[in-house]
């Protein structure tokens, strides 16, 4: 038995990694696997919410009862974000989106004896969350922060940054693929570190916690 803590709360959800094209068969990408928001999604739709998952490309299945829209590049799912944030009443962003894609994409494939290395020249993607979490009347957001060092300094710089009431940090040795992970949560009230346990035991905790703060229950 799972208590309906989201129950009728519309949940809209990014995960795993974005792929930016350097030409029609290469580009630039990282290694998050999709695990932690499938498995957050997993959990919400378990507590009664109603759940679109917009996903960069990973192999995993949709869980049960889950609207999944597949997308490729950063500027793919801020477009599928953005058509999709004003009716949602939580946003969690968990993908690791690229914070800047390929300006001179090729068309067609780079060959390697035309005119020696190729400079691939980047340009800045938009900042999905933080666009969301400006909106007027926006969902509850919640972002994730990777990082690999001074996990309280830079989740709560990127909390104030994009004016959001509640990030999850993990380290990247934790967090990145694998079916475990370490969190902590910063809020308003402070710091949270759950202890380290399974995406989808951890996934159920970072629920329970958005019920509390946004009054679901
Ligand atoms: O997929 P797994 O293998 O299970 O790994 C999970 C994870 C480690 C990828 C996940 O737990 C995680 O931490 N995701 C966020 C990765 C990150 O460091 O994001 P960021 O610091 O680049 O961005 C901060 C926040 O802004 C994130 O909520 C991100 O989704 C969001 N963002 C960032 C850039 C951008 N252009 N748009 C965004 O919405």
């Amino acid at each position: 038995f799972v208590p309906k803590v989201l129950a009728g709360r519309r949940l809209l959800i990014t995960a795993g990694p974005t792929f930016e094209a350097i030409d029609p068969v290469r580009g630039i990408t990282n290694l998050s696997s999709g695990r932690m928001g499938y498995a957050i999604a997993r959990a919400a739709r378990q507590a009664g919410a109603e759940v679109t998952l917009v996903s960069g490309p990973v192999a995993l299945a949709a869980p049960p009862g889950v609207e999944r829209i597949d997308v490729r590049s950063a500027l793919d799912m801020h477009a599928a974000v953005m058509a999709r944030a004003t009716t949602a009443d939580i946003f969690i962003a968990v993908a690791a989106v690229a914070d800047y894609r390929v300006a001179n994409a090729a068309e067609h494939k780079l060959k390697k004896d035309h005119g020696g290395v190729p400079a691939i020249e980047l340009v800045e993607n938009p900042d999905i969350l933080a666009e969301v979490a400006a909106l007027a009347d926006g969902p509850f957001c919640v972002g994730f922060a990777a990082e690999s060092q001074n996990l309280e300094a830079y989740a709560q710089a990127k909390r104030h940054k994009k004016k959001i009431p509640l990030i999850v940090g993990n380290l990247i040795q934790d967090g990145f693929g694998g079916d475990d992970n370490r969190l902590v949560l910063f809020d308003d009230q402070g710091s949270h570190p759950l202890t380290p346990a399974s995406k989808s035991a951890l996934a159920t905790q970072l629920v329970d916690h958005i019920a509390k703060l946004t009054g679901s229950h």
